[in-house]
């Protein structure tokens, strides 16, 4: 083995006037001679991986980006999260974004019904705050979930405008509440690479059923994150890994609904 090869490239970036983008190249070397040594690489596996990479980006356009999902299913993507959120003892956790967040939706009255599908009634509620318990009044609650046949809005043009989409403010208490109907579980894109990749390792698509939740309040980071049923099949194999236990909820059965109550615990700015 020869370490000099690695050496010869990373010097090679020794002139980079930026000291984070020389930081950033020569990282990636190192870790890409790394692998390559570490599996012992041959000729015919690299040019699968080049073949792959490049079935990866032409399946990208204007909408479909199929580098994200890659980056989702190989766990980077909640990495990146875990690298990046403002870890608090106390405060919610994050989760993934995801792709369906869509700005611009009407602000609704709490209580509101933010479901035009048929399914299972479930009530949201609980109180944000900070850690210290003092409720955070005025938060902007912004929430979207799929309909029961696993499609957001947007994705599905039989979905009325906004379906499943909300945005709330809290109350004086901190309190929120709406009514929805209880997710479900739904597959990532499997048309493209990334599927064949998954289904060439043996793993399924599926994400386990999930609302999205931002929540924004000036002085406050804000906060992305998403609650998981407790009762879903996937709930321990996200394909994307983007579920952490403490953001698992139970659907309590009520009233021939559900009642899903849960706090928010946000970080004040100046601490982040
Ligand atoms: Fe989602």
């Amino acid at each position: 083995m020869n370490e000099s090869l690695t050496q010869n490239v990373t010097e090679a970036f020794g002139h980079c006037a930026d000291a984070r983008t020389k930081e950033i190249v020569t990282a990636l070397v190192r870790h890409l001679h790394a692998f390559a040594r570490d599996v012992n690489l041959t000729h015919d596996e690299w040019r699968r991986g080049i073949e792959f990479l490049t079935a990866t980006g032409k399946k990208c356009d204007g909408i479909r980006q199929e580098f994200i999902l890659l980056s989702d299913t190989l766990g980077l993507s909640i990495v990146l999260d875990d690298i990046n959120q403002h870890h608090d003892d106390g405060a919610t956790e994050s989760s993934l974004l995801g792709p369906f967040y869509r700005d611009g939706v009407k602000e609704a009255a709490l209580g509101a019904n933010i479901a035009q599908s048929d399914g299972e009634p479930v009530y949201f509620h609980g109180v944000v705050s900070v850690v210290s318990g003092k409720p955070v009044a005025d938060a902007l609650i912004e929430v979207w979930q799929t309909a029961p046949n696993g499609m957001y809005e947007g994705q599905d043009p039989d979905q009325p405008e906004g379906n499943l989409r909300g945005r709330f403010r809290t109350d004086a208490d901190g309190a929120y509440a709406f009514h929805s109907i209880k997710p479900t579980s739904y597959p990532i894109p499997t048309d493209g690479p990334v599927g064949q990749m998954l289904l060439a390792t043996g793993r399924h698509p599926m994400r386990p059923a999930h609302i999205h939740f931002r929540i924004d309040a000036p002085g406050y980071e804000p906060l992305t994150t998403a609650l998981y049923s407790s009762d879903d099949p996937y709930v321990n194999s996200d394909a994307v890994f983007g579920v952490k236990p403490s953001l698992v909820i139970e659907y309590v059965s009520k009233d021939g609904g559900y009642d899903a109550a849960r706090d928010f615990v946000l970080i004040p700015r100046e601490r982040a």
